[in-house]
């Protein structure tokens, strides 16, 4: 096989640096699926792994990349055959494992998935982790008891990846959202997306949190976490969900426990890294059918791998907007 591009990141003396490389197969890690690699995506994580604080990647070189999907170039296992489409997330790619910004790449057979039918390579990625993570959060509120006629369901993050894509899926399945943002100029997109409403992320963060608020969302998708989730449990209706999975608003939950105690509310974590296979193809299979969202390809920008460095950028300032598919 012939030496390749892929997106290296690496340590300087003023912090990480990422540029296209060219590598060859014996420096790909082990594993028993080498994948030429057709479309990776951009997710919040991967602009951590290449920021010099990110605590994403502990060493370097390294190729990020949570997300890849292509075409099985050679297998040394029995599930997986030459010339099959497979996508993988999560696990260690991208973390500690080479990830998908490379035009090839060698992964365990245990992180394949078999593309699911109704999603191309490219659709597969245009939902990446950021979208596999909205389809587990809305499937959390449904695994819960929230339904449409319950009222309003809030997104969080709603411009992001996770917040957009839980967006055009819950507004498929009938709920009413309300898309929560700090980007005012989105207003329109999100409407279009299938959003009810859109309110500015300042209105859920009072200078005063109530612990016990109005009781206004059936349901919220966050992805924020921080003050933000913590201010937005006061206002979560009796016996209601949220789904928690990011932290762009911070780490911290500085939150009390009256609405668990006094209005049952139900606060699931989201993880999206290590789901068991099993689930993991159910719910790539709800991507490609119930959960597909109509306006799939709206949602993204195609961008090449030269082109990552500057969209993490401005990922990681907060004005990240959608999908950024990439393009080997
Ligand atoms: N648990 C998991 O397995 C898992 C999987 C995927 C992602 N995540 C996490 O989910 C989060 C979103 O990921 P993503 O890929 O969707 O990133 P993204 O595309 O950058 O979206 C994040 C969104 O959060 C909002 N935001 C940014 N800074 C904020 C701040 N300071 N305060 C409040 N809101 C802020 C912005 O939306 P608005 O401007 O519209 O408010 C932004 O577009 C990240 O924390 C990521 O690590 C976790």
């Amino acid at each position: 096989m012939e030496a390749f591009n892929a997106l290296v990141a690496d340590r300087t003396v003023n912090g990480v640096k990422c540029e296209i490389r060219r590598l060859s197969a014996d420096q790909l890690p082990p594993g028993e699926l080498l994948v030429r690699v057709a479309y990776s995506s951009l997710n919040y994580k991967d602009a951590l792994a290449a920021a010099p604080d990110g605590n994403v990647v502990k060493t370097y070189p390294f190729v990020p990349g949570i997300d890849l999907a292509g075409t099985v170039v050679s297998s040394e296992d029995g599930r997986f055959r030459e010339g099959e489409e497979i996508l993988a997330t999560g696990y260690g790619l991208g973390v500690t494992h080479f990830g998908g910004y490379g035009e090839y790449a060698r992964i365990p057979a245990d992180w394949a998935v078999p593309l699911p039918d109704g999603l191309t390579l490219k659709e597969a990625m245009i939902c990446g982790t950021a979208g596999f993570t909205a389809a587990l959060s809305v499937q959390a509120l449904r695994d819960n008891g929230v339904v449409p006629e319950g009222g309003p369901v809030l997104v969080t993050g709603a411009t992001g990846g996770v917040g957009s894509v839980a967006v055009a899926i819950l507004s498929k399945l009938g709920y009413e959202v309300t898309a929560s943002t700090g980007k005012p100029e989105a207003k329109d997109e999100l409407l279009g997306l299938g959003a009810a409403s859109v309110i500015d992320r300042g209105e859920l963060t009072p200078a005063v949190p109530r612990s016990l608020d109005k009781q206004r969302w059936a349901g919220v998708v966050d992805c924020v976490g921080g003050k933000p989730l913590a201010a937005v449990l006061g206002g979560v209706k009796y016996g209601g969900t949220v789904a928690a999975s990011g932290l762009t608003g911070g780490t911290e939950l500085p939150a009390t426990v009256f609405p668990f105690i006094l209005r049952g509310v139900r606060l699931i974590g989201i993880d999206s890294v290590f789901v068991p296979m099993p689930a993991r193809r159910r719910t790539w299979e709800l991507l490609a059918s119930e959960y597909r969202p109509v306006k799939l390809h709206e949602l993204s920008s195609e961008i090449a791998l030269a082109d990552v460095p500057a969209a993490m950028a401005v990922m990681l300032a907060g004005k990240s907007k959608g999908r950024n598919v990439v393009k080997l």
